[in-house]
């Protein structure tokens, strides 16, 4: 619970820098340093939102939804309701703001905890997991969770092991007193039977695992 502890303190405090990397209108080199270092997180949006084409009267939990980029998206698809959920308050209050500015609050809830705490009163046909598998330190407790209340498609993302800029990326996280997690593509599958998620398809992107399970 340590390792929880320093996870949510970091993205505490990462709002603005994390929700800068959607942002389209930047500086050049941020742009350059964005397509060097996160181009992962570009690709997995759109590849995320095009699984998500036909959403009409759905019901989706969008787990570690940070400042809300796949929330907001998806709201505009008619779905029936979207749960985000986050245990960085700072994270959820710009997801809130966004929703609000977007005009899509009506079919947004919002819940500010661990989701391995969080207690559903209902099931989803939608579970996006994007960028939270990288901070658990028990990721099949999570993924059997996220399973037994997934009735359709989950979208998860892990990221690979062995790439050059982790080495970037742990270092810096160190600095910063964040943990980070990473799976070779034999973890990946593993978890997934282990969890029940039989029916998956992974795609590699760049220094992710873009799963997606039935
Ligand atoms: C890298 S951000 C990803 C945000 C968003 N899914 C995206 O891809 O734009 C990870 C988010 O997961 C949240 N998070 C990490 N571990 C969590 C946990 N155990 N329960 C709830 N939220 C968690 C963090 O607070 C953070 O906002």
């Amino acid at each position: 619970m340590f390792e929880t502890s320093k996870v949510r303190t970091f993205f505490q405090g990462r709002v603005e820098k994390y929700d800068s990397i959607y942002d389209k209108d930047k500086k050049l080199i941020w742009k350059w340093l964005d397509f060097i270092f996160r181009r992962s997180i570009q690709i997995r949006f759109g590849l995320t939102l095009k699984e998500c084409e036909d959403i009409k009267d759905k019901k989706i939990l969008d787990i570690g939804c940070g400042p809300g980029m796949y929330m907001i998206n998806l709201a505009k698809r008619q779905p029936k309701k979207i749960v985000a959920l986050d245990f960085s308050e700072e994270m959820l209050n710009k997801a809130k703001k966004l929703a609000r500015d977007k005009g899509v609050i009506e079919i947004c809830q919002f819940v500010n905890s661990d989701f391995r705490r969080y207690v559903p009163d209902d099931k989803f046909d939608i579970c996006l997991a994007i960028g939270l598998f990288d901070y658990l330190e028990n990721p099949l407790e999570v993924l059997k969770k996220i399973r037994s209340i997934c009735l359709g498609k989950a979208i998860i993302s892990f990221p690979a092991k062995w790439r050059l800029r982790n080495i970037v990326r742990v270092i810096r996280l160190k600095l910063l007193g964040c943990p980070v997690y990473f799976y070779t593509l034999k973890q990946v599958k593993d978890l997934l039977t282990k969890s029940g998620f039989g029916d998956a398809k992974i795609i590699t992107v760049d220094r992710d695992y873009l799963v997606i399970a039935k």
